[in-house]
């Protein structure tokens, strides 16, 4: 696949309209976890928040690790979303699981989704306790970008890269971006 490839907070730029995400990390024993996201902002240029349950292997592995991966998903990884937001026991890869390919990491030693059309890395700096929940915050250190997918002003193309949001959940219902209007 075509890529561009930032060793910066320019990623930040992939995550733009804030779809719903995939988090990669690593386990312990240096399998692939990944975890499906939809409650998380933008805090800075470089920094972000993402509220992660805390019984979540997502959760264990960013604490422990001290980085994380978040993975944009075109609309035609729709359905591995599901496999992805399985509890799948740490022995086994969700990706393997999910039939999706790992990208080794840049800065970062956890890997990307080949498949997706962005990932942006991240180094776990704090988080926030909040209920069940942890509002786990990250520091951008690079990522890529399919080149069909990016936009001149740095940021990721929505309708390119056909992004979507999960606006029902727990429903499996997404929504895809419809039409742009100037303010
Ligand atoms: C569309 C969608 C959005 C989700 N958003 C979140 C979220 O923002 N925070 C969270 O803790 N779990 C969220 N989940 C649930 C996690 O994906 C699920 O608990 C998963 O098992 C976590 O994976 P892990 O245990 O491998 O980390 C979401 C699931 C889906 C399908």
């Amino acid at each position: 696949m075509n890529v561009h490839e930032v060793d910066d907070r320019r990623a930040m730029g992939y995550l733009a309209t804030k779809p719903t995400i995939v988090v990669t990390t690593l386990h312990a024993s240096g399998i692939v976890n990944a975890g499906v996201f939809g409650a998380y902002t933008n805090l800075s240029a470089e920094h972000i928040g993402i509220a992660v349950h805390k019984e979540s292997h997502t959760y264990a592995n960013m604490r422990r690790a001290g980085e994380f991966v978040v993975n944009v998903p075109g609309a035609d990884l729709v359905k591995a979303i599901a496999v992805l937001a399985d509890d799948i026991p740490p022995e086994r890869s969700e990706l393997d699981e999910a039939g999706l390919t790992a990208r080794p990491g840049r800065q970062v030693a956890a890997p990307s989704i080949a498949e997706c059309v962005a990932a942006v890395e991240f180094r776990f700096e704090q988080e926030v306790p909040v209920a069940g929940h942890s509002f786990m915050i990250g520091r951008c250190v690079g990522g890529w970008i399919r080149k069909d997918c990016l936009d001149d002003d740095g940021k990721i193309n929505i309708f390119a890269a056909r992004v979507f949001k999960d606006f029902k959940y727990p429903k499996p219902l997404y929504v895809l971006p419809g039409e742009v209007i100037e303010g």
